[in-house]
């Protein structure tokens, strides 16, 4: 059956790798003969510029009708300044809600030769392999009510953190499967020392760790994962946590590698719909120059591979062939230690060889 596939590059640095990402795509199509419909449409501030909006109806149908959405970034300077609903940001929240993406995988793992680019000691980072299970629709992100008032003095912002068993259960199992693929090690984090919702949140992954006896289960505080991320990463295997705490600790375990240019993610739903995009954001300051790195991009293709067109051979492919260009010492600038380094369009080409290689 036909996969549909919609490309989202975004703004800044998005178009660049997404450009990269097609070329790796394109080769696969043919080399396997993959029946895959491939659109694309802007997103974000590129959306905005040319219809007024971040997120087009049309582009979101799309998203709705496609099985994996890959999306390079959005944002930047130019439209930092525009109302709250037409903000780049507001397509990827409008999205992840629209399309229930409830499951962000957020995988932090160190290619040891890219060591010296982590701001950490090299006995604390090598063979960083952390997998961060965010809960991607609910919590503070979306609670209601929510609102600015401004008649009343002082005038006030409130949020609503919740999360019902339901939204809790169906994270956690997604977070207690992925550790049994793993390393069976599960980390729950919150701040059940403070809030309700996560003292809730607590007795939930409790209940359930019963259903899943070979995985270790743990609860941490959201500020002591933030240190203990720092002080000796290698003690988590997975990690699952609510959509703001997540978003917090996905950065620190993300810059832990060293390259947030090499780091994929994927958002799914429950019917293995996804939604894969660069840990990175839109880098407007590098954007156009050839400097991006495109690899996180293109291992989100490999995630997409994964999770969504059941296709795990190739996805395994790409990812290999990423491990073998580190260890051939091609850098882009991010990670480069010297001056000498290869330029963003070099990558898919490079990246196309080693897959070919292996096929032959
Ligand atoms: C992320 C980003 C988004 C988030 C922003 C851009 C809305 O920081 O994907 O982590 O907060 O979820
Ligand atoms: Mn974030």
């Amino acid at each position: 059956m036909t996969k549909n596939i919609l490309i989202l590059p975004g703004d800044g640095i998005g178009q660049e790798v997404s450009t990269s990402m097609k070329e790796v795509l394109h080769y696969l199509i043919e080399e396997q003969s993959l029946d895959f419909k491939i659109t694309e449409r802007n997103v974000g501030g590129s959306s905005y510029d040319e219809f007024g909006t971040p997120l087009t109806e049309e582009a979101l149908k799309i998203a709705k009708d496609s099985d994996a959405i890959l999306f390079g970034a959005v944002g930047g300077p130019q439209w930092d300044n525009l109302e709250w609903d037409n903000r780049p940001e507001q397509a990827l929240l409008a999205l992840r809600k629209s399309l229930s993406l409830f499951a962000n995988l957020r995988p932090a793992f160190l290619f040891n030769e890219l060591a010296s680019a982590s701001p950490l000691k090299n006995n604390i980072i090598e063979n960083l392999d952390i997998l961060i299970v965010r809960e991607l629709t609910g919590g503070i992100y979306f609670g209601e009510p929510r609102g600015i008032v401004e008649n009343e003095s002082p005038k006030y912002g409130f949020n609503t953190m919740i999360y019902n068993e339901d939204e809790i259960r169906r994270i956690a199992k997604v977070a207690f499967e992925a550790a049994m693929n793993r390393n069976r090690k599960l980390c729950s984090v919150e701040k059940a020392n403070v809030l309700e919702v996560s003292k809730f949140w607590r007795s939930i992954i409790t209940e359930m760790g019963s259903e899943y006896p070979e995985v270790e289960l743990s609860h941490q505080l959201a500020d002591n994962t933030a240190m203990q991320l720092v002080l000796n990463p290698n003690q988590y295997d997975v990690i699952v946590s609510g959509n703001l705490f997540g978003d917090i600790l996905s950065d620190i375990a993300a810059t832990l590698s060293g390259s947030i240019g090499m780091l994929p993610s994927a958002s799914l739903n429950s019917s293995s719909q996804g939604m894969y995009e660069p840990c990175h954001g839109s880098a407007p300051d590098i954007a156009g120059k050839g400097v991006a790195n495109p690899i996180a991009m293109i291992a989100s293709l490999a995630m997409a591979f994964e999770y969504s067109l059941d296709r795990i051979d190739i996805a395994k492919r790409i990812e290999s062939a990423i491990k073998i260009f580190i260890s051939n010492g091609l850098r882009t600038k991010d990670i480069a230690t010297s001056e000498e380094f290869v330029q963003t369009q070099d990558v898919a080409p490079a990246l196309i060889n080693i897959l070919k290689d292996g096929h032959e």
